[in-house]
């Protein structure tokens, strides 16, 4: 290339994805700090590239995209792409790739995990022996539940829930119900899922978990009056976004025992402060959103952010791409 397309990608990601992009002729630059860039800099590395690829943490608002408007595609190195205002970027043009199905095996064993350990209160027990707290067999203590032939509601039935429900339909043979704005004939051949309202959702979980994006019809979707429609032993799990509870009424719920237990993997906001009081209840266990965090998943995810950029610009198509309308 005479002159290369030039992307700017905002945090180390996974080589393969680099060598990828250097190998068709792009020039490749990377923010090299181990931290993220404040918005300032990021609005500066972007006005002399192509092409941004960027990460979850990086606001890329309304302001962000009119002041940049020159960028000709976003590759977002994520599934979720609510950090980005997509109508906006759509209005001007800017198509915006994402990486999905690539972490949806590693996102649902974090599901899958929190259900266990939060039925089990592992990371409670786990505290516990460090501050010295294992004392003689108690009979009445730390009593958890049992998962076998449990109903699992699925709030949001993607690739990611899918694999959920596998993992809960093979190991403990539970019920699936689901709530989604459309069906899911697979799921209800392969798992017998059936379908059902919020309500619906809410009244018959054991175990609800949350797959869904974030988006202006999920903000806060689980809140007070979402907790008092359920089960006072279920227990609620999300590895989606924090902003799709209400930690608040999260908090008070598990406090007044309207719910069970919960599992999160992402909280609202993060980082999670360390004196969160949800950090020391015995029913609850917390993660900090690593739900993607294995090799596999975040090599997929480095790949393909490089394969959409490398098809959209041999071929005019994004593999995977949120908003085909900026392509017209
Ligand atoms: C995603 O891909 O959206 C995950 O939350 C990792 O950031």
């Amino acid at each position: 290339m005479n002159n290369p397309i030039r992307v700017f990608i905002s945090r180390g990601i996974p080589t393969i994805g680099i060598d990828l992009l250097k190998k068709e002729g792009y020039q490749v630059e990377l923010w090299a700090e181990d931290r993220p860039m404040t918005a300032g800099e990021l609005m500066k590395a972007v006005k002399s590239t192509d092409i941004l690829l960027s990460l979850g943490e990086n606001k890329l608002d309304s302001d962000f995209l009119r002041e940049n408007k020159h960028l000709k595609m976003i590759s977002q190195f994520a599934v979720g792409y609510d950090n980005i205002n997509i109508p906006e970027a759509t209005r001007l043009g800017i198509p915006v790739g994402n990486t999905p199905d690539v972490l949806s095996e590693a996102t649902a064993d974090i599901a899958f995990g929190l259900m266990i350990a939060v039925s089990r209160k592992f990371f409670f027990n786990h505290k516990m022996i460090i501050e010295g707290g294992w004392g003689s067999f108690k009979p009445m203590a730390f009593l958890g539940q049992q998962l076998s032939g449990r109903t699992l509601g699925i709030y949001g039935l993607g690739a990611i829930g899918m694999v959920m429900a596998q993992r809960c339909r093979g190991a403990y043979n539970m019920n699936i119900i689901y709530c989604n704005r459309s069906s899911n004939e697979i799921a209800e051949q392969k798992f017998n899922a059936v379908r059902v309202s919020f309500e619906e959702l809410l009244a018959q979980s054991d175990v609800l978990s949350v797959h869904s994006v974030l988006s202006e019809e999920t903000r806060g979707k689980f809140n007070a009056s979402a907790f008092a429609q359920m089960k006072s032993s279920s227990i609620f799990i999300n590895t989606a976004r924090g902003g799709i509870h209400n930690e608040t009424d999260l908090l008070e719920a598990l406090r007044n025992k309207t719910i069970w237990g919960a599992g999160l993997d992402v909280t609202n906001p993060e980082p999670m402060l360390k004196d969160n009081p949800l950090l020391s209840m015995e029913n609850v266990a917390i993660l900090p959103h690593i739900g993607s965090a294995t090799v596999e998943a975040r090599d997929g995810m480095s790949r393909l952010a490089a394969e959409n950029i490398i098809s959209y610009f041999k071929t005019g198509i994004i593999p995977h791409c949120v908003n085909p309308g900026a392509l017209q």
